[in-house]
């Protein structure tokens, strides 16, 4: 397995250049089994996560044809479409539940593998089960595997999700497209991934409207049409390398990234020091000499601070002055980083969901273990500022949603290499 050496206290000063956001083409790529006709996906993340997918549609009967640069992929349905999305793929990217809306929507059945948990938490799916099912859909629980099938096609209905779920708002977005009649969903999740597959989506020709803050209205269409859409830059790689540049008094030039959906980060990020400019497609970050601590960062559904920048958040606020607090309100065990950090020195207490962190810490470099996506990259953050080598073990945790980030790291000045 891949590991990384790190020879901290490295400064970064450079420009970076963001890639496809990983969480909105996931749900793009999942909803081109809607389609009856060829669709082309660009600006992809050479991702693992994006390579299951494909594999996963692979699996199901999609053509799949991949440009040079793998950042472009046509996908064009067989006469053959399969319903089995199986465990061995699905287990290792818990998104390819996403594949179950649209199965049902086109074909009327599925055979899904349940996703299963994962270390950040147990991960269930009872709310993509429960609004399908208001749907139309039918479903048994068999040996892992939901058995599920709709007489007919599925019909248009009021869904209040009970709470807000980016996965499940995601599929019922997905099911609705091709449902009978008019599908009202409330108390949606917002992120902008979920913005960019209804873009997607309404560029092919399905009658989406965003009617209400959360609420957002699909009137089913018999089918949709081809279509050639570039996915959106990733929010998570920018908010990990404004952090970066935060932790190392670095100062950097973020490209290719549209700052106005990641307001509240950039917001938290002056807070604590950064003087930050955005242009339309850049951010110009510098980081401040002395580090504010903060008082209680809560992750929070977006528009507020997200669960997946809560890890690089904790590996900045080690280095503030003075004690934090970091409160995880969305996932019931993400907080796998903290031993993680202690190990280089962190002085870290972890009480339920709260974290609580005192400052000035002089991280030193030590042997660690990725536990999981995030982490994995707080764990990188935190071994560029720690003195001395670092390793890092099982960056296949990495690799699944952070595109070539040794290439990125290098190119702004860390002393990084990747040993198989
Ligand atoms: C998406 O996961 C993201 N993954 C996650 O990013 C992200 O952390 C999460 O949203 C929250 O923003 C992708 O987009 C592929 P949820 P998802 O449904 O859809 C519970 C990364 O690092 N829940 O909003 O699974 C759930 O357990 C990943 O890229 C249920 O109880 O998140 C969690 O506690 C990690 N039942 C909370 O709700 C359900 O049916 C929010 O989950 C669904 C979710």
């Amino acid at each position: 397995m891949d590991k990384f050496l790190i020879r901290g206290p490295c400064k970064i000063k450079g420009e970076v250049f963001i890639s496809g956001s990983k969480n909105a083409a996931l749900p793009i790529l999942a909803s081109t089994l809607l389609f009856d006709k060829p669709v082309t996906i660009n600006n992809l993340p050479r991702v693992r996560d994006i390579d299951t997918m494909l594999k996963l549609l692979k699996s199901l009967g999609s053509k799949i044809q991949l440009s040079k640069n793998k950042k472009s992929v046509k996908i064009t349905k067989s006469k053959n479409q399969k319903v089995f999305a199986s465990y061995s793929l699905v287990k290792t990217m818990r998104a390819g539940i996403l594949v179950l809306g649209p199965l049902i929507a086109k074909h009327h059945m599925s055979i899904t593998s349940l996703p299963g948990g994962c270390l950040i938490g147990a991960r269930p799916v009872n709310y993509h089960l429960n609004a399908l099912k208001k749907l139309g859909m039918e479903y048994k629980i068999k040996k892992g595997y939901i058995h599920a099938n709709s007489k007919g096609k599925l019909k248009g209905t009021k869904i209040k999700f009970s709470n807000v779920s980016v996965g499940a708002t995601e599929n019922s977005i997905i099911a609705s497209c091709l449902a009978k009649g008019t599908t009202i969903l409330k108390n949606c999740a917002v992120e902008p991934e979920i913005k960019d597959l209804t873009n997607f989506l309404i560029s092919a020709g399905a009658k989406i409207k965003w009617i209400g803050k959360r609420t957002v209205q699909i009137e089913g269409v018999k089918s949709l049409n081809s279509v050639n859409y570039s996915v959106m830059s990733d929010r998570i790689e920018t908010g990990t390398f404004c952090v970066a540049a935060c932790l190392t008094r670095g100062n950097i030039i973020i490209k290719n990234f549209d700052p106005k959906i990641i307001q509240t980060e950039l917001n938290l990020l002056r807070k604590i020091g950064a003087k930050i400019k955005t242009y339309d497609n850049k951010i110009y970050i510098n980081g401040p000499n002395k580090i504010k601590s903060l008082n209680n960062i809560v992750t929070k559904e977006y528009p507020n601070f997200p669960t997946d920048l809560q890890a690089q958040f904790m590996v900045l606020l080690c280095k503030a002055k003075g004690r934090s607090i970091i409160t995880e309100s969305i996932f019931e065990n993400r907080f796998m980083h903290v031993a993680e950090l202690r190990r280089l020195g962190a002085k870290i207490t972890v009480k339920e969901n709260k974290a609580i962190i005192e400052g000035d810490t002089n991280f030193q470099g030590a042997e660690l273990m990725s536990s999981d996506l995030r982490a994995s990259a707080a764990l990188v953050l935190a071994a560029i500022v720690a003195n001395g080598k670092s390793i890092i073990n099982r960056i296949y945790h990495l690799d699944r949603g952070y595109e070539k980030i040794e290439k990125k790291l290098r190119k702004i000045g860390v002393n990084i290499k990747r040993i198989s």
